[in-house]
């Protein structure tokens, strides 16, 4: 695993999503309140863009913009259908105010 830096928090407007390229893959990142979730910008169900999706700040959840899909953002399960495999999710570890993805 390594840790790539991803800038600051206030890079990232909350309750929005973002696509973001980090060593080759690329992933979406999701901020709400003082959190950073990132997963893989790829639905599970068909290959569409996370990042065009809708995010439900309450639940904090996101909507794959093409079937209607919800993925929980913290580990990135599926929550309704009709996706059912869930997409990778990394881990944002905070150094010095500079927060960092971990990717293997
Ligand atoms: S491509 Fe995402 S729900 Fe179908």
């Amino acid at each position: 695993m390594t840790r790539y830096d991803i800038g600051v928090l206030d890079d990232f407007t909350t309750g929005t999503a973002r696509q973001l390229k980090v060593a080759g893959r690329i992933l979406v990142a999701v901020r709400i309140e003082q959190d950073v979730y990132i997963l893989d910008d790829r639905c599970s169900h068909e290959d569409f863009s996370l990042a065009e999706g809708e995010v439900n700040v309450g639940t904090r959840e996101i909507e794959c913009a093409r079937h209607g899909a919800m993925f929980r953002l913290s580990d990135g399960e599926p929550t309704s259908f009709p996706a059912t495999r869930p997409v990778a999710h990394y881990v944002v570890f905070e150094d010095a105010g500079r927060l960092e993805v971990e990717v293997p």
